[in-house]
């Protein structure tokens, strides 16, 4: 008999099928027993009734064991996914003795995350995994149509990208001391002068002390950079991928989304219109402006000039506008060593954040990198970094320096935002934070 995944049932309407999958739940109504299935692509549900052979060794099956199922697909509306098998016989594979961990009632966040193991199996945890397949697919597509060269970064590095607080030191042979990659950009700007336009999807390292929703100490950042791009066209760059992003999950994830309870609309809405843009000078003005009646409260801090966006103001930002908007023109002091200045206000830096609606927060952090070599030793003094360690980086700028821009944005916070999560611990199959190693 043909092996189908379940996904694919409607191309078999009328014809016998074997699903290779395990037991989701089972239902006894008098005479009759649901029981579904999963096998990774989605839920079917099974029916027997009392006249059927496997009617009592049904009964058996417990939650998870696993099963190999053969029965007819029959469309049924009121079946989850719109098919449903009618039952002749099945095989465990394995049967679960005894209770599976995580059982139909509600749990903990500590208890389904000390079991993540088998909590992505249940369908919600599968559905925004396969979300998340998706983003990544598409952010690859993006940029394979557009003549990008994927290629990689170390993670063993010698010295920071993004400040010296939030290193991971490993120790590395004969007293050395390395550290875990906490973005691959440097590497990037070399790969980008040897190749023209280039991106990665790699992992990315921060000891990030901070406990917030949106902070992982292991996470995935997609990465471009861009030779002889400038800002303005690394701007419209990320403006283009997110709304091809988001474009492809409308249509190849809509099930999963609706699964997910994902309001639709919000992301529709992101197509429509160009991204809201702002000077961070006016946008620190705005949020304090939303935030006023919060900020006299003492519930919500005013922005000084030089600080940061906290979530209360990127929230209020994002239900100002209700799109994504990008906060452009930075102070210096509070970015990265490696900012191309303002030409107009060297105070200022030729960067840009972007920042989700719905208070999701930053996706994308990007800008044009420095490419006079003198500008960058001056800026790596002020910044209290050796040189000597960024001496293959400064080398970019002595052998053909070019004005050159890229960015990063975070993968989780995307799927994060694409589903709607409540935290970005679920947006990737083994969340790692400042309390979790494990499983
Ligand atoms: O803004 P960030 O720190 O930028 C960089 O690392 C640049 N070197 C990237 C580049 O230009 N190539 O990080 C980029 C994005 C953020 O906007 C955010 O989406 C995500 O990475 N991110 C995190 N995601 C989860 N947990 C964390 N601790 C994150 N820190 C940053
Ligand atoms: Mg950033």
């Amino acid at each position: 008999m043909a092996h189908a995944y379940i996904e694919d049932l409607s191309k078999h309407v009328g014809q016998e099928v074997e699903i290779r999958g395990w037991l989701y739940n089972r239902r006894e109504s008098g005479s009759i027993q649901f029981l579904i299935f999963r096998d990774g692509t989605g839920l079917v549900q099974g029916v027997l009734t009392k006249k059927d052979p496997a009617f009592e060794k049904a009964k058996q099956l417990s939650q998870e064991s696993s099963v190999k199922v053969c029965g007819t697909v029959k469309e049924e509306k009121r079946a989850p996914g719109g098919y449903e098998l009618i039952l002749k016989d099945f095989e465990i594979v394995q049967r679960v003795e005894g209770d599976y961990p995580i059982s139909h009632k509600e749990h903990g966040p500590d208890f389904l995350l000390n079991h993540r193991h088998l909590w992505m199996r249940t369908p919600r945890q599968a559905a925004i995994l396969r979300v998340r397949h998706e983003v990544m697919q598409a952010m690859r597509d993006f940029f394979d149509e557009r003549g990008f060269i994927a290629t990689e970064s170390p993670i063993f590095t010698p010295s920071a990208c993004e400040g010296t607080t939030t290193l991971f030191e490993v120790n590395y042979f004969d007293e050395n001391k390395a550290y875990l990659s906490q973005s691959g950009q440097l590497y990037l700007e070399a790969t980008a002068m040897a190749l023209g336009r280039v991106y990665w999807i790699g992992p990315a390292f921060r000891a990030e002390k901070s406990k917030t929703r949106k902070h992982l100490t292991e996470f995935w950042m997609l990465e471009a950079e861009m030779a002889y791009f400038e800002q303005p066209q690394n701007i419209e760059l990320q403006e283009a991928l997110v709304k091809y992003i988001v474009q492809r999950c409308l249509e190849k994830r809509v099930r999963e989304l609706n699964d997910l309870g994902r309001n639709t609309s919000m992301l529709e809405a992101v197509l429509k219109e160009p991204f809201a843009r702002l000077l961070y000078n006016d946008a620190i003005k705005l949020c304090n402006e939303l935030c006023k009646e919060k900020i006299a409260k003492g519930e919500v801090e005013e922005i000084p000039w030089g600080g940061d966006f906290g979530a209360p103001h990127e929230e209020a930002l994002g239900a100002h506008f209700g799109r994504p908007v990008f906060i452009e023109k930075m102070p210096a002091m509070m970015k990265a060593f490696y900012m191309e200045p303002d030409p107009a206000n060297p105070d200022l830096v030729l960067a840009a954040d972007l920042i989700a609606p719905e208070g999701y927060g930053e996706l994308i952090g990007g800008s044009q990198r420095i490419s006079d070599i003198d500008l960058l030793k001056k800026r790596l003094k002020e910044f209290g970094l050796p040189e000597e360690p960024y001496q293959w980086y400064i080398d970019l700028r002595k052998y053909g320096g070019v004005p050159h821009s890229g960015f990063g944005m975070g993968v989780e916070r995307t799927v994060s935002w694409i589903c709607g999560l409540e935290h970005l611990r679920e947006a990737i199959p083994f969340p790692r934070t400042i309390y979790r190693l494990t499983p």
